[in-house]
């Protein structure tokens, strides 16, 4: 399976992959230079057969399409739709290629710096997110006539205007299912110069079939242009309220999980009860009223993550990688030779993940990929000074090295979609990058060519 060809040259051939898949402290020193070896771009055994949006094995047929037809559903104001929301259902915004790609919509975020230079989300005037739609007036629950107003950027934001484009789910399952000793050898492996930063965070709904996992323990971030979430489960009910303003309750292992539970207000001002949206009360004791859909008492240990959560979770996890396209082996070999001779593979890693034998998250064990991401967080001098409230400068301009699978389905590029194609965002990168982009810029007519066509064949 090895995707790694000896140089025909006899050069001493050291390989950023070996370092990077033993644990901490096992002897591996990192600093490691640039990589004299002949690389391919795409592993020659990944499957061309496969169309984007194809599940992985480890579902039946029923059981995606019914997770599938839950991701594309369009919620309306019955379902808990608003007060305030950027769409209507997860399908009108991940597009590109099939459902769960990329998209096209721009994400619009704010913030402020205090004197101290600490991060403030001001989530108390609606932030960091600005939800770009209301409702609009309304028949509230109680006949009263409801207008929840439209978010706007406030006043005292300093940090104004962000963009977020939607990022591709493509094996976003196979990422889930990796320990976080994977991505930490990662950092380790890495020269210091391009070190990225593991981002552990809380982790406030866990897959429950994993035993490492549990609520309000923490592991390594992995999803989102700052790898802030670690579970599809938690990005799952993060986005069903942030994007479209339906807000769940889920128990694990009997702890009942509200982080969820409560509706967005547009900058700051709470919507009357029954002016949220019109979804019903449940009137279940512990749990907001504004819940639009609870699970209930957890008592007696009870593990359940709300239905439309645990769909599009399980959708996502089983959404495989999208295929690439067929590519003349010489062009792939020396494309990737030429990303790894430049160090666009110290961050983008051309080495193969492999999943757990028996994944908790129920994808297939032993299973190879290449995202050609470390999962770790670097400033390359696009950050975007938008971070969680009390961060520092430095860490609100750290973004997560990006995916490059599937990219020929791709549009916009970078976290802000401010490029159109590859070689655009390969400009943008300076800082922890800057070397390789020079690198880049230099490279003859023919090296980045087949540098490119490699990059475009996935
Ligand atoms: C309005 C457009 C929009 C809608 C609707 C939307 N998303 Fe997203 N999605 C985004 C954007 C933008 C990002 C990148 C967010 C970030 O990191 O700031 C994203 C990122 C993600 C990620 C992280 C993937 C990665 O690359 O690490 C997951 C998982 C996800 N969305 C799931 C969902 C689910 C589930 C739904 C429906 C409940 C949904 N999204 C609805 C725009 C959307
Ligand atoms: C120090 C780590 C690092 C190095 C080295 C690096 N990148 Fe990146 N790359 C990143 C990060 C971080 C992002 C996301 C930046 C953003 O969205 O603002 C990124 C984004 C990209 C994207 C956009 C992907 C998307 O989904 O939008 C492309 C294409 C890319 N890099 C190609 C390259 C190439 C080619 C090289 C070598 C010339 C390279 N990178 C070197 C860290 C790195």
């Amino acid at each position: 399976m090895s995707n790694i060809i000896r140089s025909r040259l006899g050069h001493h051939a050291r390989v950023l992959a070996v370092c990077s898949s033993v644990v901490i402290g096992a002897g591996c020193s990192g600093g490691e230079d640039i990589v004299d070896e002949e690389v391919a771009f795409s592993a020659v055994d990944q499957p061309l057969t496969a169309v984007a949006g194809d599940p992985l094995p480890g579902i039946t047929a029923a059981d995606f399409a019914a997770a599938k037809e839950a991701f594309e559903t369009e919620e309306e104001l019955e379902d808990g739709v608003g007060p305030i929301f950027n769409e209507i259902a997860c399908g009108n915004c991940h597009t590109e290629g099939a459902i769960g790609g990329a998209g096209v919509q721009i994400e619009r975020r704010f913030g402020r710096f205090d004197a101290a230079g600490r991060f403030d989300d001001l989530a108390n005037r609606g932030g960091s997110l600005r939800q770009l739609f209301t409702v609009g007036p309304f028949t509230g629950l109680n006949g009263q006539s409801c207008n929840p107003p439209l978010e706007v950027e406030p006043a005292e934001a300093n940090v104004r205007n962000v963009g977020r484009l939607t990022t591709p789910l493509f094996g976003a399952g196979l990422i889930d299912s990796l320990p976080d000793s994977a991505i930490i050898a990662n950092a380790n492996a890495q020269p210091a110069a391009v070190r990225g930063t593991i981002n552990r965070v809380r982790v406030l709904i866990p897959n429950p079939n994993d035993p490492t996992q549990s609520v309000g323990g923490t592991r390594v971030g992995r999803f989102g242009w700052k790898a802030g979430v670690a579970t599809l489960n938690q990005f799952s009910a993060d986005a069903y309220v942030n994007e479209m303003g339906i807000t769940t309750q889920h128990c694990v292992r009997g702890v009942s999980i509200l982080d969820f539970a409560t509706e967005s207000k547009p900058n700051g001002i709470t919507s009357p009860l029954g002016c949220d949206d019109r979804a019903p009360p449940h009137g279940v004791a512990g749990i907001p009223a504004e819940t639009d859909d609870p699970v209930g008492s957890c008592a007696g240990g009870l593990t359940e993550i709300q239905d439309d959560v645990a769909l599009f979770a399980q959708f996502m996890t089983f959404l495989a990688p999208a295929p690439r396209v067929a590519i003349d082996p010489n062009v792939n070999l020396r494309g990737g030779t030429v990303f790894n001779a430049i160090g666009c593979a110290q961050c983008h890693l051309l080495r193969d993940y492999v999943t757990p034998a028996r994944p908790a998250n129920g994808v297939p064990g032993n299973f190879t990929f290449r995202p050609r991401s470390d999962f770790l967080t670097h400033d390359i001098g696009t950050g975007d000074n938008i971070g969680n409230d009390g961060d520092s400068q430095a860490t609100t301009r750290r973004i997560r090295t990006a995916p490059l699978w599937g990219l020929h389905h791709r549009t916009h590029f970078l976290h802000d979609g401010r490029a159109t194609t590859i070689e655009g965002a390969i400009a943008q990168h300076g800082g922890q990058a800057a070397a390789s982009r020079s690198a880049f810029n230099s490279l003859s007519a023919g090296d980045r060519a087949a540098m490119l066509a490699a990059m475009r064949s996935d």
